[in-house]
Order: C-alpha cells, then sequence, then structure tokens
C-alpha cells in the first residue's frame, strides 16, 4: 500500500511531545507516521516544524452589521488569509437574526460559505433571539445536527440577553450536552461609562478602552459563571483580557467547575494605548475591539495563564473591518467620529495568529511549543467536538499539516496580508519563526504565505461532543 504524499525529515510536535518521523498520507488522511515512509509524491521537511494544522475557533466573517458597516472578509477572503497563516480549519459564527428562525440564519451562513472556504469550517451558533421556539426545537436539533456550540453576550444593544434568557439558553446546552460560550462584559456598566465619558466630552476612539472596564468584564465573567454553576454547564470564557476575569475563571475551576476560557493575540501584544493613535487621534479606531487590550500588567498575566493552563484556547477574534471605506461602510465612518460608541467593535487577525503565538510564545521561550500546538489546534479540536479527526497528528486523523519554519524572521505588514482589511494592528512586529506550507487533507492549500490551491476545497464539517466538556 503506497502512500499518494510523504511528508519527509520534519520534527513532528503534538500536544504531549516532540519526535522526528516521516508521514505518509492517503486520500487526504494520515496512513503512517514512521521513521522512513515513501510516496509517489514527497515533501521535503528537514529543518521545519510538522504541526497539526491550526484551528482557529474564533473567527467572524461576513456577518451583516446593523449600522451599515460592512465586514471586511467574505469566507473566501478570509479562509484564504487563514489557509496563509498555517490555519487548516476554522470555526466562523452564524448568527440568528432577531426575529428569524435560528435554522434560517444557518442556511443564510452555509449559502455564504458552501463552495467558497480554503479551509474546512464549522460554525458557532449565535442565540440573538432565544423565544420557546429556538430553545424547545431549533437549538435541539441544531446541537444534533452537529452545531454543538453556541456563544451568547451579554453587551450589545442588539445580541444582548438578560439574566433570565441566560440562564434559559444554559439550560438547553445542559440537556443537549453543547457548548457554551459566553461574550462577558457588563452592558449597564458599560452603558454608564459611555453615558459619563461623552458627557464629559470625552468622544475619542481611546475612551472605548475606558468605557469598556476590566471591572464590567470581571463582573460579567463572575456572573456568567454563577449562571453556569447554577445549571451545572460547562462554559468557555472567550476572549478574555486580563488579571481580573482571569481570577474568577480560577475560583470556579478551584470549586470543580468546568470553566474553559480563552484569549486572544491583541492581549499580549496591545495596549489600550494603542487606541490613543498618534495623539488621541481617529487613528485609534484600528485597535477597537471588546474587550479592549489592556496594560503590560495584563500582558503579563495572560502570559502566567497561557503558561499555568487558565487559558485552554488562543484564538484571533478576527472580526474584519476597513478602516477607510466609501459610503460610511469603514471603522472611519461619519458616525463613529462623533463618539467612539458608535467605531464598529473588531480587528483583523486570522493570518497572524499562528505567528505572533509562535514567536512572542515559543521563540522567546515563555511556553514550550507542545503547548502552542495544545492551544492553537489540539484543545480547540477537544473542547468543539472535532477530535481526533482534526488537531492531532495520528494514523486515521486528516491530513491537516502546517509546516514551520522556527528560524524564518519575518515582519508583519498589511501589503504581504490576504485579508480583506485595509490594515492590520500588528504591522511592524517582528516575527521569528512562520508558517511556510499549509496542508489539507493532503493538499497543499498555501505555500510561503500565499494561497495555492486552485480551487476552494474547504468543507464544512459536523462536530460531535465536547469531549472536555462532558467527558
Ligand atoms: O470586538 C470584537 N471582539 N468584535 C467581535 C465580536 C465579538 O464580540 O467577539
Ligand atoms: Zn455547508
Ligand atoms: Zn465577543
Ligand atoms: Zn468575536
Amino acid at each position: 500500500e503506497t502512500c499518494d504524499l510523504a511528508i519527509r525529515g520534519g520534527t513532528l510536535v503534538t500536544a504531549t511531545d516532540q519526535f522526528s518521523a516521516d508521514i505518509g498520507i492517503r486520500d487526504g488522511r494520515i496512513v503512517q507516521i514512521a521513521e522512513s515512509v515513501s510516496a509517489t509524491e514527497e515533501i521535503d521537511a528537514s529543518g521545519l516544524l510538522v504541526l497539526p494544522g491550526g484551528i482557529d475557533a474564533h473567527v467572524h466573517l461576513d456577518q451583516p452589521t446593523s449600522d451599515g458597516t460592512v465586514m471586511a472578509d467574505d469566507f473566501a477572503s478570509g479562509t484564504r488569509s487563514a489557509a496563509a497563516g498555517g490555519n487548516t480549519t476554522v470555526l466562523p459564527f452564524a448568527m440568528q437574526v432577531k426575529g428569524s428562525s435560528l435554522r434560517q440564519s444557518v442556511e443564510d451562513y452555509h449559502r455564504k460559505a458552501d463552495g467558497n472556504c480554503f479551509t474546512d469550517v464549522s460554525f458557532h451558533l449565535v442565540i440573538s433571539d432565544p423565544t420557546p421556539q429556538v430553545l424547545g426545537q431549533e437549538l435541539p436539533a441544531l446541537v444534533r445536527d452537529g452545531y454543538t456550540s453556541f456563544k451568547v453576550f451579554m453587551t450589545y444593544d442588539d445580541l444582548m440577553l438578560n439574566d433570565t434568557e441566560l440562564l434559559e439558553v444554559f439550560d438547553v446546552a445542559r440537556r443537549e450536552q453543547a457548548l457554551v460560550m459566553v461574550h462577558a462584559e457588563g452592558h449597564d456598566a458599560i452603558r454608564y461609562m459611555t453615558d459619563k465619558l461623552e458627557t464629559e466630552g470625552k468622544t475619542a476612539p481611546y475612551y472605548h478602552a475606558e468605557a469598556h472596564a476590566q471591572i464590567a468584564e470581571r463582573e460579567a465573567t463572575h456572573r456568567a459563571i454563577s449562571h453556569a454553576q447554577l445549571t451545572d454547564v460547562p462554559v468557555v470564557i472567550v476572549h478574555v483580557s486580563g488579571r481580573d476575569p482571569m481570577e474568577q475563571i480560577q475560583w470556579a475551576r478551584k470549586r470543580g467547575m468546568k470553566v474553559f476560557a480563552e484569549t486572544c493575540p491583541q492581549y499580549i501584544t496591545l495596549t489600550r494605548d494603542d487606541l490613543k493613535g498618534l495623539n488621541m487621534d481617529f487613528e485609534g479606531a484600528k485597535y477597537v475591539c471588546s474587550p479592549p487590550p489592556r496594560d503590560h500588567d495584563s500582558q503579563a498575566a495572560i502570559w502566567d495563564g497561557l503558561r499555568d493552563g487558565t487559558f485552554d484556547l488562543f484564538s484571533s477574534d478576527h472580526c474584519p473591518f476597513y478602516f477607510e471605506a466609501p459610503d460610511n461602510t469603514g471603522k472611519n465612518n461619519d458616525r463613529a467620529r462623533t463618539s467612539f460608541k458608535w467605531v464598529p467593535n473588531g480587528i483583523p487577525g486570522v493570518e497572524t495568529r499562528l505567528p505572533i503565538l509562535f514567536s512572542e510564545g515559543v521563540s522567546k521561550g515563555r511556553i514550550s511549543i507542545e503547548r502552542f500546538v495544545a492551544l492553537t489546534s489540539t484543545n480547540p479540536a477537544r473542547l468543539y467536538g472535532l477530535h481526533p479527526q482534526k488537531g492531532t497528528l495520528s494514523v486515521g486523523a486528516d491530513a491537516d499539516i502546517t509546516l514551520w519554519d522556527p528560524e524564518l524572521q519575518a515582519t508583519i505588514r498589511q501589503d504581504r496580508l490576504n485579508h480583506g482589511s485595509d490594515y492590520t494592528p500588528f504591522e511592524g512586529l517582528q516575527i521569528t519563526g512562520w508558517p511556510v506550507r499549509t496542508i489539507l487533507r493532503g493538499q497543499t492549500v498555501a505555500k510561503d504565505g500565499k494561497p495555492t490551491a486552485a480551487a476552494a476545497s474547504g468543507r464544512h464539517l459536523k462536530r460531535g461532543t465536547s469531549v472536555t466538556g462532558y467527558p
């Protein structure tokens, strides 16, 4: 039995160890891991790391907005950018439109995605309107169809759920063994701060960082944890920005609760000072996301959490807007210039997530390379019901493989990226270690930072129950 493809001479890395071996691939799957494998086609991986393909478990693509701004990535450009950045699977959101059925919203997203993706894709749901019909019928049916996770928001006027609704959604999650992801920021506290700052004439983008105070994030994190305890359900606290919410997560874990946590590149590389722009000007809007980046002490806390296991996941929260775009469709729009509260929230980062964590983490000696693989591929696969098909290098798994040059030096530059945004918030960041080839089910989809696949070969993945959430 010969292989279609062999990857030879590299150092394989998993979440638990590293070793030299060749990989044999047939029909898109790993069929052999051995000292020497031969095949009709061979890739020389000597001097390279051979990693399970990156899984970005938190990306926003082609979501309609309520304010007329437009996301800078559709499924084609977003997944092309993901592939160039070493990812083979992304988990975007299918957001329920208020007033419409959840199933309808899921079908809308499939129409946008199907046939257009350069990575594999699987949707988390967003529950914005938990009607009895949604909670009683649609959600349970969708979970059984392989949409085994959903996100809820504790802020944003058009998305937030009240505490009763949160508890109701959590209850369905427990019954269906689904995983709830929580955007934990306290809405009323943010609104209070926003009103106060605006009254004082503080309307520049920078004040977004003051309005979205860490105290509000801490409070909401604790409230979400309390609701999860009451309903006896595992939860994921997404995009955790600093020490205060981390302490709430650790508090819950010490009491035996299943609380999982995610952090993102912006919380180890940016601070609130970036939102000042050049001189408290509108340039700061390029860094507006929620929760906002904090300070250097928070960054140090995040590193502790990445090392000590407080964090399970390192995702991009890629939520791409243009800075400059016509007809008020970008961040720099007429309304946003009147107040930070109208600046679209979110930054691009699906292509730079892996290089940033590798460079700042592995190359600088802050985390091991096995931990890097766990945070960026294996843990998301296990937590979100994709393991062992995805997230590891083992016989029988999909041949989703990223070849990584640990020595390659590069600088993050907008003109080298493949995303749709007209800027990167990480411009100028020096990187050591970069993905040189991304292989999706045995097929090379990106090489040296550029997409190679002629056709979009990504598939939609049905997911199983979270093995970490419901062991
Ligand atoms: O600012 C952000 N993070 N925008 C994306 C939406 C979300 O809350 O994840
Ligand atoms: Zn589909
Ligand atoms: Zn969020
Ligand atoms: Zn997000």
